[in-house]
């Protein structure tokens, strides 16, 4: 890879990681089965990541409307992101990656809130790379929070309206003080955003592939990655002035 390619890694990159169910059924297996395969590739894909040298990986796992799903696809998906945080948590401390969830952590099952709680805490002080898991996530409702947030410090006196713009907005969503996503890719083969990230991908470069979650490997990804480093980013100026 020459140093031109290497300056062009997205430091932020983000993923809807879409597919797991469609995955399954193609196998003739429970769509579950997706999920399963689907939560075991993080860790492979996290390695993958730090290798190329982002700095930031976004993972899209559960969405605040995902909980309109049958019961059973919803509990075998909170005991799986256990099982992530029990098999995972000691080696994110050792490999000095900063773990966060990002989406409303306290409408969720006790026991999987207190393993997030740890791991979060326990993961508080690294900085070699940085894991954000989204669950029970949604755009327009961090948002919502932000503002909460936000109004709450205004009738408390401690900033005025005025005060209120972009940046400082930015530090009140979930992602707080990380820097936006250059990259978002969706897999699974759908053409939305479904609620991922919708004030932090303002100048987001996307790509959208058929390829299903369970199946996106090295591979689909440098295919992205090798995408996104001829992309010219103009952030609305004019090249060259
Ligand atoms: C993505 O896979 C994982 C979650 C949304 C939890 P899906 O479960 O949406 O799989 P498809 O899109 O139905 O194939
Ligand atoms: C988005 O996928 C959420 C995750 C991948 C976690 P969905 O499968 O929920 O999105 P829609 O329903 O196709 O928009
Ligand atoms: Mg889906």
């Amino acid at each position: 890879m020459s140093s031109h390619d290497k300056e062009k890694i997205p430091s932020h990159l983000a993923i809807i990681m879409d597919g797991n169910g469609r995955w399954a059924k193609r196998r003739g297996l429970p769509r579950v089965e997706g999920h399963r395969v689907g939560m075991e590739k993080i860790k492979d894909m996290v390695d993958i990541c730090r290798k190329k040298g982002v700095k930031v990986l976004t993972l899209y796992a559960f969405s605040k409307q995902n909980w309109n799903r049958p019961r059973r696809e919803v509990d075998f998906l909170m005991r799986r992101f256990e099982d992530y945080l029990d098999r995972e948590g000691e080696n994110l401390v050792k490999e000095n990656i900063r773990f966060r969830v990002i989406g409303r952590i306290e409408e969720l099952p006790l026991s999987l809130r207190k393993k997030i709680e740890k791991t979060m805490k326990m993961t508080e002080k690294n900085e070699g790379f940085f894991l954000n898991l989204a669950i029970n996530y949604g755009g327009q409702e961090e948002i919502v929070d932000a503002v909460r947030k936000l109004s709450m410090m205004v009738k408390e006196g401690k900033i005025s309206p005025q005060d209120i713009e972009v940046d400082l907005f930015k530090k009140y969503l979930y992602t707080e003080d990380l820097p936006y996503p250059d990259l978002l890719i969706r897999t699974g083969g759908e053409l939305r955003i479904s609620n991922f990230l919708l004030f932090q991908i303002a100048y987001t470069e996307f790509w959208f592939t058929p390829v299903f979650w369970p199946d996106f490997n090295e591979q689909h990804l440098d295919e992205a990655l090798r995408d996104f480093s001829r992309r010219e980013r103009r952030f609305g100026a004019i090249k060259g002035e």
